[in-house]
């Protein structure tokens, strides 16, 4: 039996602790023997600690062992492929990349989470689309990847049910940012749901976990450390979160800018993103071809409307609608116009961000609910030109009291200057 309270102390106390007591601390409170209370200070004093590579993996090993695992090139005899993202303002990657990727011929399965503080998360976004159901069971889950070669879930069936309650309780308790903590949560979904190659978006900068390129390397070689342990192949792309990612923020409005893209419509920086981790995911696929083939498969599959396909056959297949008239729409909208001209130094990802969730975008607490449809719509982007008077930004929002907030909120988000900020690439790095 272990004491939890003398874990807490001894990990507050910088101890590294035994395999055993570690992982029986997780699914303890998996089978909810250890109480949050109990939990969160532990998260705490592993904030302050941080935790070795041997008890980051036996984390992430408890995380899967608290429920089942599917072998999913076993139960669909192919190489399964997945992708994710460490969180980010905007970030809607993932929602465009499985239709391209599937419409390839490269099943797609992923199981994602939803928003962590200012950062909005692919199941909130999801659940925008009315009837969109994210917890299909696992045999649903094989069988659609099957029948239309993609699903994105919730923690499925009793998928890594530890992480479901530690993402929800670290989220409430400025527990979030930690290296080992974030290493574990995801690793743990992405090797219990079974792909085999798995393309990692590290994000860096303000509105990220990791804020140094540093912090964000050694997250990204953590990661993929504890893939290669479980024979998975893991690429980390490293990019740039010190603005939001294209042009949305908030769920309904990023599900209709992820279709635009895969439309083939969508802002430049977001698409050149997403169609990076497509090349980069065909490459480890069992395709056989190289990135610069994948490229080229991938900006067919959007040219010539095979993904916007995949698209509506995902969404149906799931609940769905496809139909884009569907999505909530805010009842108030309001631009966010530039006081002077200038060029934009600066777009703070994290200052977007929590505008975001304080129009409701967002949670606050863990059982705070969304309002799926406000948000705002970055026009303006850092390093563009713009004149006295233009728009810079669109706040969407349910009354005009929040719109008004939201407006001061985004225009406190723009750094405007008289010269051109230093260029910042969108790919900052790749790590394998
Ligand atoms: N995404 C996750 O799945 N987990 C984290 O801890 C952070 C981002």
């Amino acid at each position: 039996m272990i004491r939890p309270a003398e874990l807490i102390q001894r990990k507050r106390d910088g101890e590294e602790l035994g395999d055993e007591e570690l992982a029986e601390l997780i699914l303890g409170y998996a089978r909810g023997e250890v109480p949050d209370y109990q939990l969160a200070a532990f998260c705490m004093a592993v904030y302050f600690r941080g935790l070795s590579s041997r008890e980051t993996y036996v984390l992430t090993d408890a995380m899967i062992r608290s429920g089942e695992t599917i072998d999913m090139s076993a139960a669909l005899g192919r190489k399964v492929v997945d992708k994710h993202s460490t969180g980010g303002v905007g970030d809607k990657t993932s929602l465009a990349v499985g239709p391209i990727v599937a419409a390839c011929g490269v099943p797609l399965g992923k199981m994602s989470g939803r928003g962590l503080g200012h950062t909005g998360g692919t199941l909130d976004k999801l659940e925008s689309i009315p009837g969109y159901r994210v917890d299909l069971t696992l045999d649903e889950l094989v069988a659609q990847i099957r029948d239309v070669g993609m699903a994105i879930v919730g923690q499925t069936g009793d998928l890594v049910p530890a992480d479901k309650l530690l993402y929800a309780l670290r989220d409430v308790t400025a527990t979030v940012d930690q290296l080992s903590l974030i290493a574990a949560s995801i690793m743990s979904k992405k090797l219990a749901a079974g792909a085999q190659a798995i393309v990692l978006d590290v994000k860096v900068g303000d509105g990220a976990f990791m804020r140094t390129l540093d912090e964000a390397r050694r997250l990204a070689e953590t990661m993929i450390s504890l893939g290669r342990e479980a024979g998975r192949e893991v690429v980390c792309l490293l990019t740039d979160m010190d603005q939001p990612l294209g042009a949305a923020v908030g769920n309904a409005l990023e599900v209709q800018e992820a279709l635009d893209t895969v439309r083939g419509h969508g802002p430049a920086d977001f698409s050149e993103l997403v169609l990076d981790a497509c090349a980069k995911l065909l490459s480890l696929s069992d395709l056989g071809i190289d990135e610069a083939e994948g490229r080229r498969r991938a900006d067919a599959a959007v040219a010539d409307g095979t993904a916007e396909a995949t698209w509506r056959r995902w969404l149906e297949a799931q609940g769905g609608t496809a139909d884009e008239s569907a999505l909530p729409v805010a009842p108030v909208h309001r631009e966010v116009i530039a006081p002077r001209a200038g060029v934009v130094r600066a777009l703070s990802a994290i200052a977007v961000g929590t505008a975001a969730v304080h129009l409701g975008a967002g949670r606050r607490t863990k059982d705070d609910s969304i309002d799926h449809a406000v948000g705002i719509v970055c026009r303006v982007k850092r390093g563009e030109r713009v004149e006295a008077g233009e728009v810079l930004a669109e706040v969407h929002a349910r009354t005009e009291e929040a719109a008004h907030q939201g407006v001061r909120d985004v225009l406190a988000a723009y750094e405007l200057g008289d010269e051109a900020p230093v260029e910042r690439p969108l790919l900052l790095e790749v790590v394998s």
